[in-house]
Formats: structure tokens, C-alpha cells, sequence
């Protein structure tokens, strides 16, 4: 039995990476998905390769017209929503005497405000729909501490740690389940260009940090996206309806509480 069989998913940023994984998880477990990214050729080429369950929606999670659309459209292609992924988020990485007002504007209307919003929208949604719904935040190890040179980041994702808890209180009554997935470190194209800020900044090689931080996972590499899917379906299913507001590590162990 296929576990989100007859579901809607909308996942932001699932262009590539991690949502893009969630996506193709998805699929198999019976949903239909929408893969909404600002990138909207390389969203097509995701929906394209993934197959008729998939759909490109192009989104741009910083702009409440763009989110109020992507919703609308799902509700127009696979009549509503039954599972948001607030997945799309950017990393930027300074000294604290360098951080700019740019720098903090660009990441926290991404990774705050774009959450809290699209959260917003689908709850809307979902409460119209009158039949509950899962809504799964993408956090960070990095919002569980402060890290030297990543304050930023690491203050967007203390943020959605903290909105999860708030709107996972307020929206259970709906029977919306509102959780969150702190990824520790994993490889892909953000961690490449991850890689090439700590080159910058800590004066190393290319390719370097990512070994450093491999070989520091007590599970003794760098995560896949594919070893999160389990856990992003878990918590977009009935398995998980008792769960509400919580924040899990899925890190090979990086991090306890
Ligand atoms: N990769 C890691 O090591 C890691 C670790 C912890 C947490 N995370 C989190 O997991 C999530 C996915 O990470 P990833 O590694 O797949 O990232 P990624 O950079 O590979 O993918 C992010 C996607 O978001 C899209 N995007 C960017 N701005 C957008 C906007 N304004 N509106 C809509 N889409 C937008 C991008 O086009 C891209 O497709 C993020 O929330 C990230 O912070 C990642």
C-alpha cells in the first residue's frame, strides 16, 4: 500500500537537491507533486524526468503574489493541497563585521518570511479543504547552534525551528500537522557552494571543507538527499498525525536534543 496514495504535495526549491528527492519520494508513494522553484525551466525538466505525477510551478517564495498563484494553480491541476514541503532556503556565509544588510535581507524573505507565508497560504487552503494536512519546514543543525561564520543562516533556521513550534500550536486544531526536518550536512549543489565560501573565508582548497565535515559525521560520511525521504515521508503521512510542532534530526548523528 502506496502511504500518500490520492495526496497533493507542493514542495518549494524542488527544482534540484533535497526537493527534488522529496519530489521523486513522493511520487513513488502514490502523491501527486507539485515541484514549484523560482527556476522554472530546471522545475520542468525535474516535473518532466519525474514523470506525470509531477508538475512544474514556477514560485518565488519571497513574493505573496507568487506564492497566492502556486497555490491556486495546484488547487486548479490536483484540486487542492494536501502536503506542503517549505524546502526552498538560501545559505550565504561572512565574518559577523562583514555581514551586510543585503545579505540578511535576501536570506531571511527566503528562509523566514517565504515559510511562514507559503505556510500561511496552504493552512488557508487546507482549512478550506476541511480535511487537515501535513506541513513539513526545512531546518538546519545550523538553527539548533550559532556557528562563526554562518550567522545568518543560522539565525533563519532558529526561526523556522521557532515558527514551527508556533503554527504546529495553532494549526493542530485544524488536524494540519505542522513539523520540521534538521538536516545536518548534506552533499549536492548548495554544499558545493557551501564548500567554495569556506574555501574563501578559511583560506583552503576546494573540495576540502566538505571532506572535513564528512568525515566529522559520527555516521562517518555526508548525508544524501535520499537519506532524508524517509523521514519526509513519515511525516507527510497518517503515521505521523500525533505528531505536532517537532523538530527531527536526520544528521548520521551530528546532533543530540
Ligand atoms: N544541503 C545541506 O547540507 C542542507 C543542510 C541542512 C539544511 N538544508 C536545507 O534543506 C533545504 C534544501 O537544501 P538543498 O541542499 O536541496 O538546497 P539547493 O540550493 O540545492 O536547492 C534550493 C532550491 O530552492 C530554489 N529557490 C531559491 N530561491 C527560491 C525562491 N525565492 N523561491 C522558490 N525557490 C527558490 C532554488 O532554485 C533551488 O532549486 C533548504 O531549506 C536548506 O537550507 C540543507
Amino acid at each position: 500500500m502506496k502511504r500518500l496514495e490520492g495526496k497533493n504535495a507542493l514542495i518549494t526549491g524542488s527544482a534540484r537537491g533535497i526537493g527534488r528527492a522529496f519530489a521523486e519520494a513522493y511520487v513513488r508513494e502514490g502523491a501527486r507533486v507539485a515541484i514549484a522553484d523560482i527556476n522554472l525551466e530546471r522545475a520542468s525538466a525535474t516535473a518532466q524526468k519525474i514523470g506525470p505525477a509531477a508538475y512544474a510551478v514556477q514560485m518565488d517564495v519571497t513574493q505573496q503574489a507568487s506564492i497566492d498563484a502556486a497555490i491556486a494553480i495546484c488547487v486548479k491541476e490536483a484540486g487542492g493541497v494536501d502536503i506542503l514541503v517549505n524546502n526552498a532556503a538560501l545559505f550565504d556565509l561572512q565574518p559577523i563585521v562583514e555581514i551586510t544588510r543585503e545579505s540578511y535581507d535576501r536570506l531571511f524573505s527566503i528562509n523566514v518570511a517565504g515559510t511562514l507565508f507559503t505556510l500561511q497560504a496552504a493552512a488557508k487552503q487546507m482549512i478550506a479543504q476541511g480535511r487537515g494536512g501535513k506541513i513539513i519546514n526545512m531546518a538546519s543543525q545550523a538553527g539548533r547552534r550559532g556557528e562563526a561564520l554562518v550567522g545568518v543562516y543560522c539565525a533563519t533556521k532558529a526561526a523556522v525551528i521557532s515558527l514551527t513550534q508556533s503554527a504546529g500550536l495553532n494549526l493542530i486544531k485544524h488536524g494540519i500537522n505542522v513539523n520540521a526536518i534538521a538536516p545536518g550536512v548534506v552533499d549536492g549543489e548548495h554544499w558545493d557552494g557551501v564548500d567554495a565560501l569556506f574555501a574563501k573565508y578559511e583560506n583552503r582548497p576546494l573540495g576540502e571543507k566538505k571532506r572535513l565535515v564528512g568525515a566529522e559525521v559520527p555516521f562517518g560520511r555526508m548525508g544524501t538527499a535520499d537519506d532524508l525521504t524517509g523521514m519526509a515521508i513519515f511525516l507527510a503521512s497518517q503515521e505521523s498525525n500525533y505528531i505536532v510542532a517537532q523538530t527531527y534530526n536526520v544528521d548520521g548523528g551530528n546532533w543530540m536534543s
